[in-house]
């Protein structure tokens, strides 16, 4: 091993663990080696309609491509999650529900959360909804979402979370995008004490062009707060589920029929409609969870995650329900009412998993330990990190600080697309690396490329790619099955192309550097530069705006803006402020710039294409590695964007 800081657990974690050292190994070998059976195997631990016999289907190769994962399948999610439950863990915690408030807080069995889906399941079925049919879900993080969530399942169909710091215009392109029927809200949400006005921005988006196809608007009252209901559109969720029956037919799903849509931001304007299936997607979601987090029975599990994610989808809801597991929803923020709450809320619920992002740990790492070391914490046996590479010294941090020295740290790399964890130590087996995601984990092979596609042994830096499927892998963006592939596997052909940067040490341990192409990772949201842009050009006063990432001490990655006014406009501090102020309003609050630069002229090749390197070199305050400029059209414009830069 090199002399990186290995953190191997204790050998009291270990005794107990799932993994010890001497498996992973040989595991991983078997895995690759045959994967129809290793997933045949561990497909077993659903519960299927029918048992599928065809398991891994899958070409990369563009003439023949396609990815089949337990083809001739039969299951229904909802009864993966609730119903196989109910003889055994009826009236086991499937949920802790913490509100924003802290006195507010809710538990609900098994039994209870099967009866509400149901319930919910049934109003939806009444309303004309059925299988294949699109649902938009625009709901904070209350127990009505995991409910609505399920619900669609239960009946087959396809939903579409859209995370509440969405603006109207993001949220109407969404549901235009998938043409759903139905859209689930709530009156208001609450965060840090602050009301979100969610149904207002339904009502909003619901003017905008490409939403007429919605029917139905259904309203769940969460804080009371005044809105305008609009008969016969919009609909209270309380009266639709009233008198339903507590039980309803689960639909028969196909493992290849479409489970949810997530939108996510690509390297272009229009975000993309990753589209996750049935049978592979809760497959890889419930081993991975059960795997990585090393689940026990009694576990209390806790991921901070918004349900508008991934990680919420996958490792809030879906994975741990399909495992039976007691899981926390979370509806603050870790600030609120002070700086002290995520450890409160770990020792009010003694939560002994706990899962969030490394822009948070280093946010709170900014208010020193005595809002950690007042309390006590004794109950966490596992910690994990999600959605950026999390940096050495938030990692201490974390380990020294929330776990005492106890906790082993899962860094888990994927993404969206991926549907689940695909590189991750497993705490009783793989020691880990501060900043490190570790290694592969069972049936997942990637690999190191440089520009050219050639795959690098050994110690290497370059592209990260994935040589070959596994279960949860997304399926297509919805509507668009050509972008999907030339968005993916057309840049290293025969390679699925994560869009990340990589290093493997040469202990075999992967390191992600970020991502490398025009993809902005924001507190471990991410955000397409070219989105940002189009907004900025979509106000009156903005003639052209290129925008890139730059480092940010608690967001990991924050947004530069480089912004050329019209002819007679002139900069101010107030435009700044409202063209930042545009941008939240276009996008939502998570778009918001960090850095806005005026800029006269940007930098274009003679063809007229924006040279981003540059401008990246110059936020990043590195104005001697600019490289050649000599093919730019004007390179004067360079050395006044680098006498105006913003950070020094
Ligand atoms: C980044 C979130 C380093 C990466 C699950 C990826 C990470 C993008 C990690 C996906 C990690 C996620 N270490 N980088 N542990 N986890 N990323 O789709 O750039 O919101 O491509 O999925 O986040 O973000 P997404």
């Amino acid at each position: 091993m090199s002399n990186d800081r290995l953190h191997t657990a204790s050998p009291e974690f270990t005794a107990k663990s799932r993994f010890k050292p001497e498996d992973y190994d040989r595991l991983y070998a078997a895995s690759v080696a045959d994967p129809d059976a290793f997933w045949a195997d561990i497909a077993r631990r659903l519960d299927w309609m029918r048992a599928p016999t065809r398991i891994k289907d899958t070409s990369y190769a563009l003439e023949d491509f396609h990815i089949r994962w337990y083809a001739d399948g039969e299951l229904n999610v909802s009864v993966n999650c609730l119903d196989r439950h109910l003889a055994t863990r009826g009236d086991k915690t499937a949920v802790i529900w913490e509100g924003d408030n802290p006195e507010v807080s809710e538990r609900l069995s098994y039994r209870e959360l099967h009866a509400r889906v149901c319930r919910f399941a049934n109003a939806l079925r009444n309303l004309g909804v059925g299988k294949g049919d699109r649902v938009t879900i625009y709901l904070p993080m209350i127990v009505e979402a995991a409910v609505a969530m399920l619900a669609c399942t239960r009946i087959g169909a396809v939903h579409s979370v859209v995370f509440g710091g969405f603006s109207p215009d993001s949220l109407a392109g969404r549901i235009a995008d998938c043409g759903s029927k139905v859209v689930i809200t709530a009156d208001e949400g609450v965060r840090g004490g602050k009301p979100v006005a969610l149904k207002a921005n339904v009502d909003e988006a619901l003017r905008r062009d490409g939403t007429s196809v919605v029917e139905t608007v259904i309203v769940v009252r969460h804080t009371g707060g005044a809105i305008q209901m609009q008969a016969p559109r919009d609909r209270w969720y309380h009266t639709l589920v009233e008198g339903q029956p507590d039980t309803c037919d689960p639909e028969r799903m196909n493992a290849e029929d479409p489970l949810f849509i997530l939108y996510t931001s690509g390297s272009t304007g229009k975000p993309k409609g990753v589209l996750h299936t049935t049978g592979g997607y809760l497959v890889y979601a419930s081993y991975t969870h059960e795997s990585v987090f090393d689940l026990r029975e009694d576990d209390v599990y806790w991921c901070t995650a918004d349900v508008g994610w991934v990680t919420g989808h996958s490792y809030l809801l879906y994975g741990p329900l399909a495992n039976g597991a007691t899981t926390v929803m979370f509806e603050g923020v870790p600030n609120y009412p002070d700086t002290s709450r995520f450890w409160q809320v770990v020792d009010k619920h003694k939560v002994t998993l706990f899962y969030t992002a490394p822009t948070a740990i280093r946010a709170l790492m900014r208010e020193g330990e005595a809002p950690v070391k007042k309390t006590s914490r004794a109950s966490l046996r596992l910690l994990g990190s999600v959605g950026e590479p999390i940096n050495p010294e938030a990692w201490e941090w974390y380990w020294r600080v929330v776990g005492d020295e106890r906790c082993p740290i899962v860094d888990t790399w994927w993404q969206t697309e991926t549907g689940g964890i695909l590189i991750t130590p497993l705490a009783g087996a793989i020691p880990q690396k501060p900043g490190s995601a570790t290694k592969p984990f069972f049936g997942v092979k990637p690999a190191v490329v440089d520009a050219s596609g050639t795959v690098l042994d050994g110690a290497a830096e370059g592209n990260l790619v994935l040589l070959d499927s596994w279960p949860g892998q997304m399926r297509t963006l919805y509507g668009d099955h050509q972008r999907f592939i030339d968005t993916y596997f057309r840049t290293y052909p025969g390679t699925y192309f994560t869009g990340d940067g990589v290093r493997r040490d040469a202990d075999g341990y992967y390191w992600i550097t970020g991502r490398v192409d025009d993809v902005i990772n924001v507190s471990g949201h991410r955000i397409g530069t070219a989105e940002v842009e189009s907004a900025l050009v979509a106000h009156p006063k903005v003639a052209e705006a290129a925008v890139v990432g730059c480092a940010h001490e608690i967001k990991g990655q924050g947004i530069y803006a480089y912004v050329t006014l019209n002819k007679g406009e002139t900069p101010s501090e107030d435009l700044r402020k409202e063209l930042v102020a545009w941008v939240r309003k276009e996008i939502g609050p998570i778009a918001t710039p960090d850095f806005l630069q005026w800029a006269p002229g940007l930098p274009k090749t003679r063809s007229g294409k924006i040279m981003r390197r540059i401008l990246r070199k110059i936020a990043e305050n590195a104005p001697d590695q600019l490289g050649d400029t000599s093919t730019l059209a004007d390179p004067a414009v360079v050395d006044s964007l680098v006498k105006e830069r913003l950070i020094r």
